[in-house]
C-alpha cells in the first residue's frame, strides 16, 4: 500500500502549500482529477522524488520513500510531455526502460513485445524525431511499462491518442496493473479515462486530495 499522510509542499511564491493525503492499493488504478494548475503534476513529482516535501509522510508498505533519491525509488513515471531522445530510434528509447546489463537478445525480444502491445510493431528502427505525437506517446508508454516498478505514475498519458488507440492503451494499463500488482496513479482531467480505469478516485480541491465515492 502506498500512503501519503499530510505530505506538504509549497512552490516558491505560493502563500499556502499543498497537503496531500491518499491511499493507493496494489493491482488498482487510483485516479486523481483536478483542473489545470490544481497540483496534479506536483503530487506526482513529490511521489517520484523530484520535489522534496516540507512535512508529512510518504510510505510504501510502511517504509518511508522520502530519504530515497528519485533514481532509487520503486517508481516509473510517464510525464505529461514525453521525454524521448529524439535522435535515438524508438527501439533504443524503449530499451532504456530495461535494467543495465540486460542481454541483447532479451532486450530485443522485450522491445518487440512492448511495441506490439502499444500497437506499433514496425517502428523499432525509426528515429523518435520522425514519429507523430501520438506515436511518440505510445513509445514513451511502452518504455514506462517495461520498467516494471511497483509504483506507476501516469500524467495525462493518453491525451495525444485517437479513440481507438486510447482504448487499447487503457486496456493495456489496466491489464498490466492487475497482472503485476502495480500501484498505478493516473492523473487526468479527462473524465472518460478516469471512468474507464479508476478503482478509486480523488479530486484536488483547495490544494488537498478529496476522496470521491464511486
Ligand atoms: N517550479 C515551480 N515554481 C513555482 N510554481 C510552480 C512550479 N511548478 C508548478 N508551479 C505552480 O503550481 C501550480 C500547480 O502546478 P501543477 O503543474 O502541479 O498543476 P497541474 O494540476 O498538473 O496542471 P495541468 O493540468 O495544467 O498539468 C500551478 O499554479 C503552477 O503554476
Ligand atoms: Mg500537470
Amino acid at each position: 500500500m502506498l500512503r501519503l499522510d499530510h505530505l506538504t509542499y509549497a512552490h516558491p511564491g505560493q502563500a499556502s502549500g499543498y497537503s496531500f493525503t491518499l491511499e493507493a492499493a496494489p493491482g488498482e488504478v487510483t485516479a486523481v482529477s483536478g483542473p489545470s494548475g490544481s497540483g496534479k503534476s506536483t503530487l506526482l513529482d513529490l511521489i517520484a522524488g523530484f520535489l522534496a516535501p516540507t512535512g508529512g509522510t510518504l510510505t510504501l508498505d510502511g517504509t518511508s520513500l522520502i530519504p530515497q533519491p528519485p533514481e532509487h525509488r520503486p517508481v516509473s513515471i510517464l510525464f505529461q510531455s514525453d521525454a524521448l531522445f529524439e535522435h535515438l530510434t524508438a527501439g533504443r528509447n524503449i530499451a532504456l526502460g530495461l535494467p543495465p546489463g540486460t542481454p541483447k537478445a532479451t532486450r530485443q525480444d522485450r522491445v518487440t513485445a512492448a511495441l506490439a502491445e502499444v500497437g506499433l510493431p514496425d517502428v523499432a528502427r525509426q528515429r523518435a524525431e520522425t514519429l507523430s505525437g501520438g506515436e511518440k506517446q505510445r513509445v514513451a508508454l511502452a518504455r514506462t511499462l517495461l520498467r516494471d516498478r511497483p509504483i506507476l505514475l501516469l500524467d495525462e498519458p493518453f491525451s495525444a491518442l485517437d479513440d481507438a488507440t486510447r482504448s487499447s492503451a487503457r486496456d493495456l494499463v489496466r491489464g498490466l496493473t492487475t497482472q503485476h500488482g502495480w500501484i498505478t496513479i493516473l492523473v487526468s482531467h479527462y473524465a472518460d479515462d478516469i471512468e474507464a480505469l479508476a478503482t478509486k478516485r480523488y479530486a484536488i480541491v483547495d490544494r488537498q486530495l478529496v476522496h470521491e465515492a464511486q
